[in-house]
């Protein structure tokens, strides 16, 4: 019997184990250039770059269009163009006559994580 009740204690501790490790956000974070790490940095130069003229949690006009739904849409509304890694790239950097581009103020790197998050809305 005590050996009955060790063997469960054992097999209690390697279940926590098992299930502490397959925690999303740990697994995740010890891999470098991960996706949820990019769209986290991305929220935040959102927040400071876009936000002024673009919601992120609504489709409703701002000084720019709401972004929220842009991926599942899957086309610009400003020109019918596929959203693509490129294409929103092309487009933050160099905007167009209504939207200044960002490529002097943003770093290649900051782009693409704040892609990564316009494409989690
Ligand atoms: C000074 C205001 C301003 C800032 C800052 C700004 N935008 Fe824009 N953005 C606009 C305007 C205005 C448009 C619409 C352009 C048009 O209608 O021709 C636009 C359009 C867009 C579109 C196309 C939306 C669609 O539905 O076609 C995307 C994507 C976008 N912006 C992303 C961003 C991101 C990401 C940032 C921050 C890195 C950003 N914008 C910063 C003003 C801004």
């Amino acid at each position: 019997m005590r050996k009955f009740s060790l063997s469960l204690a054992v097999l209690a501790g390697c279940v926590a184990l098992v299930a502490g490790s397959a925690l999303p956000g740990q697994e995740s974070g010890r891999k470098p250039g991960n996706n949820a790490a990019a769209v986290a940095r991305g929220k935040t130069i959102f927040q400071q770059k876009c936000t002024v003229c673009h919601y992120d949690t609504s489709d409703q006009k701002k000084i720019g269009p709401g972004l929220k739904g842009i991926s599942k849409r899957g086309t610009f509304s400003v020109n019918g163009n596929k959203i693509t890694d490129e294409n929103l790239k092309a487009w933050i950097e160099n905007g167009d006559q209504l939207m200044p581009g960002l490529k002097d103020s943003l770093e290649a790197s900051q782009i693409k994580d704040v892609i990564a998050y316009v494409k989690t809305l």
